[in-house]
């Protein structure tokens, strides 16, 4: 069997709504399944997912594609990676299939990361290392969990580092770019080193902790590099995602003592923040774990603050947020030290709602004895309550709220009512917003129509071969021929192979993504055909004859020029 059999028949194996299913929770409307799209910040089911043509499509940010795209999207992983566990997972052998890898522009830094850090781990076993390790240990953390996180140390010799790279003839100015020489010497003195990973598990940068009584700044980071952005990193990422994913939850911490403690009572489903304000790619991270968070943030103000406004943006993102919430002068670090894992099982567990956190957060501060006051708090607390997607939770909030304040449920629902039309309001323009497709041309449209139907049907492949069917832009023509080249070397051409086939060609596949996802089903009659072909053709002569009057006008030649001239004579007559 050649390459593209062994793929295709891997990818047959595969139900894509059990697959996806796995990932996204998936309901069923009709024929079709849908979830929330993982590739955008979607808040409403826009990712359908097809039985029947084994694809899946989002009608919001238009990804579509098959179980391999799937997963190369999701796991940031290159197709290679993606044939091999799909391979594993129905127990094709994959042993003959050739696929270049792709050498990646970076692949020395990540070498040089990995040095570094076997390095710094080696320093924290020799002798150099006795102080840290003692530190360490009075922290609660052994040479176990030590070797989990690949823990280090870096010399108090300000040039060990350095040294030993340079005389592996690495280029000092690029150690210098990338983080780990500053100044032409080590960037990281006598601290403890953590490593920071990327979300496939590369070493692409340290956090560096002292540990003797120095008054140094407490951590260390590694400067924003080509390889390492620290707002588009999670801690421990490249661990959680495979327990957040069968747990079905996520922990979000703020450090990264923190996820290590938890780590050693056994919640491996966890990551950190790492004391920076959550960003747009942090939010898309944390959806990839999944859709369930809970926050735990550190108990004292800023931590408290922190979760009001990560708790807000994840929701905003469409993900179910609860939280727990600890004593003013605790961590995740310090509870778990103190109390123990059956006390934080116990808080997981009992981890509250974020929109009763929310409303429970109104209270601070408010004077019960101010009409003013009292007021507004009811109406704030009514404005959260009209977000909560839940009538029986609503239900509850408002009776909860009608004898706390002393006011008639009648007219709390009343008002309730009205904050609810508004959201519905907000919800309905969002969606408007998000439906507007591009409007495309006459011409583009024929040209998605009959590629699209060249797909389903080997008749109109045919058609297209013997009529020689031809679009004058390049990519559709590309396209079209692509199909007609693997019908003719495999058969036949399904619309979820066929992304397989293009993974390598990064233009075509972008179209056949939107075509794909632009309509659901084409008239595939004969009469619609010829119409599409008719359209595509008009408007090759259109595109001839302006290119022709382009040559007409640069001709001196008369003999020539009037050539030209009857040749876009003759093209008008057939228009
Ligand atoms: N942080 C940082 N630089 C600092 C302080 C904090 O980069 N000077 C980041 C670290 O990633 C840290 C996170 O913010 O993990 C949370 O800060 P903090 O709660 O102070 O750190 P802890 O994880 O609690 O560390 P420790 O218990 O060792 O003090
Ligand atoms: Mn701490």
């Amino acid at each position: 069997m050649n390459n593209q059999n062994v793929i295709n028949e891997i990818r047959s194996k595969i139900d894509i709504v059990d697959f996806i299913g796995e990932y996204v929770p998936l309901i069923q409307k009709g024929k079709n399944f849908f979830g929330v799209c993982p590739f955008h910040n979607d808040t409403n089911p826009s990712m359908s997912v097809s039985r029947d043509k084994q694809i899946y499509k989002c009608f919001s940010c238009g990804a579509s594609g098959n179980v391999f795209t799937f997963l190369m999207d999701y796991e940031h992983i290159d197709f290679k990676e993606a044939l091999k566990i799909l391979a594993d997972r129905t127990n094709i052998s994959i042993g003959n299939v050739h696929i270049d890898k792709k050498t990646n522009k970076y692949d020395k830094y990540y070498d040089v990361y990995d040095l570094a850090n076997k390095f710094y781990q080696n320093n924290i076993n020799s002798s150099f290392g006795s102080k840290a390790k003692e530190y360490l240990k009075s922290r609660g953390i052994d040479d176990k969990i030590i070797k989990e996180f690949g823990i280090g140390l870096s010399l108090e010799d300000s040039d060990s580092l350095t040294k030993l790279l340079k005389n592996k003839n690495y280029n000092l100015v690029e150690l210098e770019n990338i983080g780990l020489i500053s100044n032409g010497h080590d960037a990281y003195i006598n601290r403890i080193m953590f490593p920071l990973h990327d979300i496939n598990g590369r070493t692409v940068g340290f956090s560096g902790r002292i540990y003797d009584n120095s008054n140094l700044n407490k951590y260390l980071n590694t400067k924003e590099t080509v390889i390492f952005k620290k707002g588009e990193c999670l801690y421990n990422y490249h661990i959680a995602k495979d327990y957040a994913r069968r747990a079905k939850f996520v922990i979000v911490m703020e450090g990264f003592m923190d996820v290590i403690r938890a780590s050693t009572i056994d919640y491996k489903n966890v990551v950190a923040l790492m004391g920076t304000a959550l960003t747009k790619e942090q939010i898309s991270l944390i959806k990839k774990l999944s859709q369930n968070v809970i926050l735990c943030l550190d108990g004292d103000n800023p931590g408290q603050k922190a979760m009001l406004n990560v708790g807000n943006e994840l929701e905003k993102n469409g993900l179910k947020v609860k939280v727990i919430v600890l004593n003013d002068d605790d961590d995740p670090d310090t509870f778990i030290l103190k109390n123990g894992k059956e006390a934080f099982d116990n808080l997981v567990e009992n981890a509250i709602n974020y929109s009763d956190y929310r409303i429970n957060n109104l209270k601070k501060g408010v004077n019960f004895n101010s009409d003013l006051e009292l007021s507004n708090y009811i109406n704030n607390v009514l404005q959260e309550t009209s977000k909560i997607n839940d009538e029986i939770r609503r239900e509850i909030i408002l009776k909860k709220l009608a004898i706390e304040v002393n006011i008639s449920y009648n007219t709390l629902e009343k008002r309730l009512n009205e904050y609810l039309e508004m959201e519905s309001q907000k919800e309905e323009q969002k969606e408007e917003k998000q439906q507007v497709k591009t409007k495309l041309s006459l011409y583009d449209k024929a040209c998605y129509a009959f590629i699209y139907c060249m797909l389903n049907s080997s008749k109109v492949i045919n058609y297209y071969n013997r009529n020689n069917v031809s679009m004058v832009e390049k990519a559709y023509r590309h396209l079209a021929s692509e199909i007609y080249y693997y019908y003719t070397k495999y058969g036949e051409v399904t619309i979820a192979d066929f992304y397989t086939y293009l993974t390598d060609k990064a233009e075509l596949l972008e179209l056949y993504n939107k075509i794909i996802s632009y309509e659901s089903s084409y008239d595939t009659s004969d009469k619609a055909i010829e119409d599409y072909v008719k359209v595509i053709n008009k408007y090759n002569e259109r595109q001839e004859i302006k290119r022709l009057n382009a040559l007409v006008k640069k001709e001196i030649d008369p003999i020539e020029k009037a050539k030209i001239a009857e040749q876009i004579r003759l093209l008008r007559i057939g228009e």
